[in-house]
């Protein structure tokens, strides 16, 4: 987003736009705010996390309910856009601009990799982060920084897999999904914009995309906060739900290095089941702590107890 921001400034732009499933617009609420510029954001109606709308409205931009979900408010921000002489510019990851800035993962991953994967496993929604990363590692790849490039390994949620079942049907266009419906509301998309960068950097790079059902993507979730200490919402665990499947299925095997991207910070959306709060209340004696603490060390520790 610090990309496209600049690129607006550069163009001396007032306004700047997104349609977004919340974290878009959080951090495009951030950096117009920074540049002195106007932030207008198009959600879906209802099913945005809170942490995310907190940022924008923090931000002070301008935050639109769309009556409708993330395609309809996508689609009716590029059509007005599209327009000469409205005065909006653009900033979702269709802004080319926006993908030399989210290009620079795969950099990261093999600086602190010193190598390329062997697959890299993400989620996918309306695909501008699968396609921006492939777009990373084909450019390392080209100038000799690396040997290899990594197997693109998309993962969508079962109610919203557009690219998915593309991939698994071995079609070349995608069917679009009119009512999607996921907990990953980051990826509740069903009709990609980017779909056919997506469908090209899975192809190109010999790696697939899977769909994984929700009850997965919370048992990813819960995993990675408790075997990890890792905090992530549910679009983000939905490759390391993804990744159970694929090594079960042999897609990949167990001694290849494989990097999962978790997107977004579980804060982001508190009203996923893992963020529901639970204490337990106790007297302010140390008698009735002991107590407490006892029945607490006698319990096994680990995932699944509280
Ligand atoms: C946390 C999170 N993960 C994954 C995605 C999917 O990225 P893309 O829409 O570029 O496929 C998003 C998009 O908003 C997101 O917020």
């Amino acid at each position: 987003m610090t990309v496209g921001i600049t690129r607006a400034m550069e163009l001396n732009e007032h306004v700047v736009a997104c349609a977004s499933t919340g974290n878009t617009s959080a951090s495009l609420a951030a950096y117009a705010a920074r540049a002195g510029i106007r932030a207008i954001i198009l959600i879906p109606s209802g099913g945005i996390g809170k942490g995310k709308l907190i940022q924008a409205t923090a931000a002070k931009a301008q935050i639109l309910e769309v009556e409708g979900n993330f395609d309809d408010a996508i689609k009716l921000l590029l059509d007005f856009a599209h327009e000469p002489g409205t005065g909006i510019y653009v900033l979702n990851s269709v802004n080319p601009f926006r993908i030399e800035g989210q290009k620079t993962v795969a950099f990261e991953i093999c600086e602190q990799l010193g190598r390329a994967p062997d697959n890299v496993v993400i989620p996918v929604g309306n695909a501008g982060n699968i396609s921006a990363a492939w777009k990373g590692f084909s450019e390392l790849k080209k100038i000799g920084v690396i040997d290899s490039v990594p197997r693109m390994i998309g993962v969508q949620a079962s109610g919203a897999s557009p690219i998915a079942d593309a991939i698994s049907k071995g079609m070349s266009d995608i069917g679009e999904i009119p009512n999607p419906r996921t907990i990953a509301s980051a990826i509740r998309i069903g009709k990609p914009v980017s779909w056919k960068k997506a469908l090209l950097a899975i192809r190109e790079s010999k790696g697939t995309a899977i769909a994984v059902k929700d009850e997965e993507i919370i048992d990813a979730q819960n995993s990675l906060a408790t075997l990890e200490g890792i905090f992530v919402e549910p679009a983000s665990a939905a490759p390391v739900a993804a990744l159970r499947n694929i090594l079960e299925s042999k897609v990949i095997d167990r001694d290849e290095l494989t990097v999962c991207i978790a997107t977004g910070h579980g804060l982001k959306d508190p009203e996923t089941p893992i963020c529901e709060v639970r204490t337990k209340r106790i007297r302010a004696d140390s008698r009735s702590f002991k107590g407490v603490l006892d029945t607490i060390i006698s319990q096994p520790s680990g995932p699944g107890s509280n």
